[in-house]
Parts: C-alpha cells; structure tokens; sequence
C-alpha cells in the first residue's frame, strides 16, 4: 500500500490512521516517492502555531517546475499537459504536449530574466484565461520570481491596491479578454491602475482581442516578439523549501485584501498529493476545472496538482452560457473529460435552463465530479449527481480555501460514501478540531462548532504578505493552538462534516469571497451617503447576495433614489468590481447597534433574509426603535 494514492475506504483509514500517528514520516515518505529534490531536508516539520511559525521539509531545495515539467520529459513528452479551449466554439483548440510547456515556459522565463526580473521580485499576473497565463506562472516559479495573479475581473483600483502592496516590479497582461460576447479592456484597466503603482517598470502585453491599445513608450512591450526572440532552455532556480512562491489576495473582514503566501516545497507536495486522490487521476485521463487561475482553485488544481502528476489539463476561456447553457457539456462531450471541478453557483445556474441542454450531449466520459467553494444544497446536488453524473460518478464535495492550499476536507472517490451537501472527511495528514462557543474543542459526534485545523499541513499559507501579526491575529489567535478558518460545521453521527458557511464579516457570493467591510468603504465614499452596512441574503443561484442598508445625509425624495441605486453600484464596480454589486439597496433612517457604537449585523441579516419572526435580543441596543422602522420599509 502506498500513502500516495488511496484506492478504498479500508485504506483511506489506515492511511489516515497513519498520518495521525506520524504526520512526519507520512509526508516525508509521500515527498521522497514522487518528487525531484535537490537537496533532502534536514527535517519534515518545525512548527509553532503561536507565532505562528511553520516550516515543512526544512533546508531541503527544488524547483517546482522541475517537478511539474521536466521530470515527465523523459517517457511524458508527447502526452498533452494543456488543452486550450477558446471562448469562441468556432476558434480551433490548441494543444500543448509537455514539450511544449517545457519551451513556453522557459522562454516565457527568459523573457522575464532579460526584463530586469530576478528571484524574490514579485511579477502581478493580470491575464484573461488563456495559455500565457499558465506559462506566466510557471515562468515566475522556473526563476524564482513570487507570483501574484490577480482575478482579470477585478477593478483598475482593486488591481493597484494588490499591485502596491506587494510592490510589483511587473505586470503581464493582455490586450483585451474574452467573456461570451463580452470583450474586455484590460489593458486599459492596467493603465489607470499604473498611474498609482511606481514600482512597476515593466509591463508585457500578450496579444488576444487584437483591440487597439495604447503602449506606454520604454514601460509597455509586447510579449509574442520577446518570447520569439528568446531561447527555450532556462535553467531552473534552486529554491528553498520555504522561498515564497506565490501571493494571492484574498478578502479580509476588515481592511485591504490579505496577500496569502504559500511556499515552494509544502506546496507542491501537498496540491500533487490531493489531486491524485481527490481526483482519482490515472495516466492519459483529461481532467477539468472550471475556475479561473485567479482564484486558488485554478492555482492549484488547473496549474500546480496536474502538472506535478502529469495530467492533461483543460483550461476553457469562456463562460457557461456562451453561445449557450450546453457549453459545459459540449466541452465534456468533445475533449472526452474525465473529471469535472466546478462550483455551485455554475451548477445552480445550469440546472435552472432547458434539460435537453445537457441530454444533447454525451457525457460518458464522466467518471468523477467535483464542487467547491461554497455549500452545495440538496437540489443542486441531486441534479449533478442525476443528469451530469447520471448517477454513476461520485460527487466530491471539497472544503478548503485560498489559505489551506489544497483540498482538506473531501470524500474519496470510489472509496467515500457520499453524503448529499456533505464534504465528508478529512484528508490524510488533516486533524480538524470543532470548537464550542467557550473555547472548548467539541468531542463529540452529531454536533455544531466553529471548524479549526489543529496541527500543521504541507500546503498551509505561511504569512500575509507584509503583515504577519494580521495574519496571526486573523487565524491563530481565535482559539489556542489552532488554526480558525473562519466557517462553521456540523459532524454528523459518523464523523462526516458539513460546511455551514462563513461566521465572520466574509460573504461569499457566486463562491466569491467578499469581505463586507471594503464594500462599505466604498459606497461611504459616495457624497449622499452617510454610514452603511452590508450583509449577505439567501439567493437561489448565487448561494448568497448582497444587500446593503444605506443611511443618507438627506433622506430625500424616493425619485432620487433609483439613480443612487445605480451610483453605489458603480462605485462599488469601480472599487472592488461587478462580482461585489448589491442585489438590493434599502435606504434606512439609522442601523441598529449597540451601546459600544457596533452595527448588529445579525438584525440585519434576518431582515434581509425577510426572517423577523424572531429577532433575538435586541434590548442591550442603543436605538432598538429603528428595527421595526428598517423592516417596515425592507424590500
Ligand atoms: O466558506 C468556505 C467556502 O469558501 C471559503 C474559502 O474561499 P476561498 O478562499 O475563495 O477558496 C475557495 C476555493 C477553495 C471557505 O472558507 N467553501 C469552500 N469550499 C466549500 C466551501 N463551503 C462549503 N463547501 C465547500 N465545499
């Protein structure tokens, strides 16, 4: 029996078992197997969660592109590592086998070597899904430069805070994107985005929409004569285990987005590890996830996890609905997928249209689906498992965030039972801990807690970039030796466990993370307004919605209000981007709070959810009138 690849439930327990007993030899044995080092570690673990201080595999070095390219030229070349699915149906697909990523990467990193880029800079990736974003990527991870791609939806101000805080020294972005019949200006974003981030000398531009756009004289250049004009062998940086190697933003509750930092050598062994048992990836299989490079899930489970096993990867540039509702299974159909990684909200959205959209299709191929990154209900789940998998593919609901890497509470295929809306149990080397209302960690089973992780995993983030006191006040200073994620869940009566959602100021809406706080800012910036609050509502597709109770300075005419409607949203675009608007605006004489000056979000939340039957306490608050006001006029 090997720890790398569970085949059934009896081993999933034994290996589990192992893990638990010794986390170091367990992953000392799964990096030993089946990765390129070039130099060992002295030790498997150092770790400290009061600092919090975590080292894995330390002193050893790599590079983590040796181990997701290279390594599989010798018998691997030919077999396809990217299959480019373009939003236009009509465009062809392209196909790049691990020989080519191999030159593209390395070109792609001689190009950044001749722009001044060296290891340790950090390289703002701002990119549309296509190819380069991939090579982009591993180019930064082949020299040693830190990654920061930012979602291409994101705002010109949203993109510049990210820049500036890690203090890019380049940005690699496109001319326009595709999204449906939908071009977008990305170039232009970068620009007005630029005109606040002076540490920036360099931008490349790839060419996709073929828009003209302005190219600023010594700073832009394009990126096709550069790569051309570059050689396709770059040798690979030896990095430490713990050389940062990438940063990606994530929403805080307060405050500026948090800049997660994940690491090489943890990293790697920990994104390779869960994709082949997650997935169940056997050689030559097509394996496909849906999401963006932005978020994490694309990080580690179209880019890193496949690659370092090998895996013919699909990257799709579009949308569900374009030209219509069937794309996703026309792409199934097509490039015979194998495995197929989507979220809720797509799911939700999918299940509402015309049945026939998916029957049109054959997905025979379908072996395992996967979803992540919010609760999945019970319908959407039967639906996925009935008309997608057509019963015959297990469903992995799988728990984690931007900070944990990877996959840390998921089912394992074939060996699993599945649970309707539950991701079951924990990976192999995950110790989950519920905790009570007073601190004490639960033992029990059928049980409700706050879910925290309470000894160290390979792929965990390390710091927030610049800040680790916030990043130590946010996840390790909740509970005493335990990492807070910041959900709640329930274990049932046999230990599986249900992800019940956020219980701080993160909304997450279509799986996007939103903090409340930053959207705030935002609409408080506009003139007529005086003070606002932001909580999420219950919404049949998105999984959650915004609704935003709005003080104005002037409460004046009801006329006036539709157009502030529209002003709020537009700053909220401008600020944050689309993903953040409010689905519902209500402008309020006063907020309730408490007598220390703290709106009572959770009065909010049930007015919002149009659940007033029962409002809890509301003596101890300062203004306890102007609940039934807000109601009176809720929407
Ligand atoms: O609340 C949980 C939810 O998404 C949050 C993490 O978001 P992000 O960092 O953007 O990463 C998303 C992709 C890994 C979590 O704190 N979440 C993620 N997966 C699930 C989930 N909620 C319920 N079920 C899941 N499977």
């Amino acid at each position: 029996m090997s720890n790398y690849h569970i085949k059934n439930f009896e081993e999933y327990y034994l290996i589990y078992r192992k893990s638990l007993r010794d986390p170091e030899s367990f992953w000392e044995e799964v990096a030993e197997e089946h990765f390129l080092w070039h130099k060992r570690w002295d030790k498997v673990l150092e770790w400290d969660f009061k600092k919090p201080d975590v080292k894995w595999f330390v002193n050893a070095k790599l590079n983590v592109t040796q181990n997701a390219i290279d390594r599989h030229l010798q018998t691997k070349a030919q077999r396809t590592a990217i299959i480019f699915e373009p939003n236009d149906p009509s465009e062809p697909v392209r196909y790049y086998s691990y020989r080519d990523l191999y030159h593209e990467v390395n070109k792609m990193a001689n190009v950044l070597k001749h722009q001044g880029i060296k290891k340790g800079d950090r390289v703002c990736i701002y990119l549309p899904m296509i190819p380069e974003l991939t090579f982009s990527v591993l180019a930064c991870a082949r020299i040693g430069a830190i990654h920061s791609v930012v979602f291409a939806g994101f705002s010109s101000k949203a993109l510049a805070t990210r820049i500036q805080d890690s203090e890019c020294k380049m940005v690699i972005t496109a001319d326009g994107g595709y999204r449906g019949e939908k071009t977008i200006d990305l170039k232009g974003i970068v620009d007005v985005a630029l005109e606040t981030c002076p540490s920036v000398e360099t931008v490349l531009v790839a060419k996709r929409t073929g828009e003209t756009i302005k190219m600023q004289k010594d700073r832009d250049k394009w990126l096709k004569p550069l790569t051309e004009a570059a050689l396709g062998e770059c040798p690979a940086e030896i990095m430490d285990a713990e050389d940062p190697l990438f940063i990606l933003y994530t929403s805080g509750s307060t405050g500026k987005p948090k800049g997660m930092v994940h690491t090489q050598a943890g990293y790697m062994v920990y994104t390779a590890y869960t994709f082949k048992n997650v997935f169940q990836y056997r050689d030559n299989q097509v394996f496909w996830c849906t999401a963006d490079i932005g978020w994490i899930t694309g990080h580690s489970y179209i880019v890193y996890g496949p690659l370092l096993n090998a895996a013919t990867t699909l990257m799709f540039e579009g949308v569900p609905n374009y030209p219509d509702f069937g794309r996703f299974w026309q792409i199934i159909e097509k490039h015979k997928v194998n495995q197929f990684y989507t979220a809720p909200t797509a799911i939700r959205t999918l299940a509402k249209e015309n049945l026939d959209y998916v029957l049109n299709y054959d997905l025979s191929s379908l072996k395992i689906l996967g979803t992540v990154g919010e609760p999945i209900n019970e319908e959407a789940w039967h639906w996925y498992n009935n008309n997608v998998g057509k019963k015959k593919s297990p469903i992995v609901d799988t728990w984690w965030q931007t900070e944990t890497g990877g996959v840390m509470i998921s089912p394992i295929p074939f060996a699993t039972p599945t649970k309707p809306t539950y991701a079951t149990l924990p990976l192999p080397g995950i110790q989950i801990a519920l905790m009570d209302e007073h601190g004490n960690e639960i033992r029990e089973n059928q049980v409700d807690g706050r879910l925290c992780v309470k000894f160290p995993w390979p792929s965990m983030a390390r710091t927030i970039w610049g800040d680790h006191e916030r990043f130590r006040e946010t996840y390790f200073s909740t509970y005493e030796n335990k990492y807070f994620t910041g959900d709640g869940a329930q274990r049932d009566e046999v230990g599986y466990y249900r992800i019940t959602g956020r219980v701080d100021d993160i909304i997450i809406v279509s799986g996007h993370n939103l903090g409340t706080a930053p959207i705030e800012d935002a609409i408080n910036e506009h003139q007529a307004v005086a003070e606002s609050a932001i909580v999420g509502f219950p919404h049949d597709i998105k999984g959650n919605a915004l609704y935003g109770f709005i003080i104005l300075k002037e409460f004046g005419e009801t006329r006036v209000h539709d157009n502030l409607r529209k002003e709020v949203n537009q700053l909220i675009a401008e600020h944050i981007g689309p993903i953040a608007k409010l689905d519902k605006i209500q402008f309020v004489p006063g907020l309730p709070k408490t007598r220390s000056g703290k709106i009572m979000r959770r009065i909010l939340r049930k007015i919002a959810a149009k659940d007033t039957s029962d409002l809890g306490d509301t003596t101890t608050l300062l203004n306890p009138e102007i609940v039934q006001a807000i109601i009176d006029g809720a929407l």
